[in-house]
């Protein structure tokens, strides 16, 4: 598995492992026949997941951002309130947290120094415990109540990619799980969404065919400076993280925004020189996401009215979005739950391609290592 096999870099063959990663993360724990999410690594008593209160979710970086897709998934599945933090932070704001409570330190390495002392702070306090990590018998693995492997397979470029799916999809199963214990979903919702839970490397899969097409945008766009990442809800991580990538490894600067928030100051900057890449999918199935889409489309509008070039990714057939974007890259349509799973992926292309471009080692960016064992 640590082997480039027929790629030239780790990043690009971690890219394409996302689908059997995601196998690896999914199948084992799901029945479709029973309908029923199996989780028992979770190591904490049902009688304790119905009474829980709150849930606290804390990581850095990559990390984080799939954390805040998790805390869309718990909330919207569960109703449980859940708030998320940075791990280097968590500490300075005193967290008011202890018995009743749970926390979900999520970690790659298992060994982040930040992640570690958060999960110390939280279990003095009273909290129990859960990581979500790739490395089986990592220190924040051994010391947290239960831990939910990630099993995506060694990470070995220093940006995250394959760990990052699959720990929203294990957050997605835990949301399930809790949903189930607590008794919040029905056997036929637990069968719907654990079917679209196995239909994701599938689709993962059909999103990787758009290689060639970030490849070409790498190929347009390696030369800008800026660039403003725009997404809504459960997209807005999505939107953080396509934004980490670009200028972790290819030290071009970007940043994430919620979609909305550009209306409060970063639209003064919008113009041809400071390209959007906007997530503007839509589960048409799902009122919410068909109203989000609505103003995502006014968005877009409003951008190429002020000469901004956007960027956009879309739900497959979406022939309104192609029309009005300088580019639109397709992903399958999926639950909106689950569909940041599939937004990610070309933005980690385009990070790729752009920085293979500039001719930088996309594997070891400057300044940077893959574990951050120190504080
Ligand atoms: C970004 C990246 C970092 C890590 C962060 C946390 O691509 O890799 O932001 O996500 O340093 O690392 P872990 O998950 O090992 O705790």
């Amino acid at each position: 598995m640590a082997d480039k096999g027929r790629f030239p870099h780790y990043m690009i063959k971690e890219i394409f492992d996302q689908p059997q990663g995601l196998r690896d993360a999914i199948e084992p724990r799901v029945s479709l026949e029973e309908g029923i999410v199996k989780l028992d690594e979770v190591r904490i008593s049902p009688e304790e997941l119905r009474a829980l209160r709150r849930i606290n979710i804390v990581a850095s970086g990559t990390s984080r951002h799939a954390g805040m897709a998790g805390q869309y998934m718990i909330q919207e599945l569960t109703n449980i309130p859940v708030d998320v933090d940075y791990a280097s932070e968590f500490e300075y704001r005193n967290p008011l947290i202890g018995r009743g409570e749970l926390t979900i330190v999520i970690t790659q390495s298992g060994e982040t120094a930040d992640t570690t002392a958060a999960q110390r702070e939280a279990r003095a306090k009273g909290s129990r415990t859960i990581a979500i990590s790739n490395v089986v018998d990592s220190t924040i693995a051994r010391e947290a109540d239960g831990v939910i492997y990630t099993n995506a397979g060694p990470e070995i470029s220093i940006a995250s990619t394959k760990a990052f799916t699959a720990q929203m999809a294990v957050l997605f199963l835990f949301a399930l799980y809790l949903g189930q214990v607590r008794e919040k979903l029905s056997k036929e919702q637990m069968r719907r969404y654990i079917r679209e839970l196995l239909e994701l490397p599938g689709n993962v899969e059909t999103v990787l065919q758009s290689a060639p097409e970030c490849e070409q945008l790498g190929e347009k766009y390696h030369k800008v400076q800026d660039f403003l990442f725009l997404g809504r809800a459960i997209h807005y991580p999505i939107a953080m993280d396509g934004a980490l990538k670009l200028k972790e490894v290819s030290y071009i600067h970007a940043e994430g925004y919620p979609t909305g928030e550009t209306k409060h100051g970063p639209n003064a900057l919008i113009d041809e020189s400071l390209p959007v890449v906007m997530i503007a999918t839509c589960d048409r199935n799902d009122p919410g996401s068909v109203l989000r889409y609505e103003k995502n489309l006014a968005n877009i509008k409003g951008f190429k009215e002020q000469s901004g070039r956007v960027i956009a990714i879309a739900t497959q057939g979406d022939e309104t979005i192609r029309r009005i974007a300088d580019h639109t890259i397709f992903v399958p349509e999926a639950q909106e739950l689950l569909s940041p799973i599939l937004e990610i992926v070309p933005l980690q292309l385009f990070a790729y391609y752009m920085t293979v471009r500039k001719g930088l080692d996309v594997d070891r960016p400057r300044n940077l290592v893959k574990s951050v064992m120190l504080e």
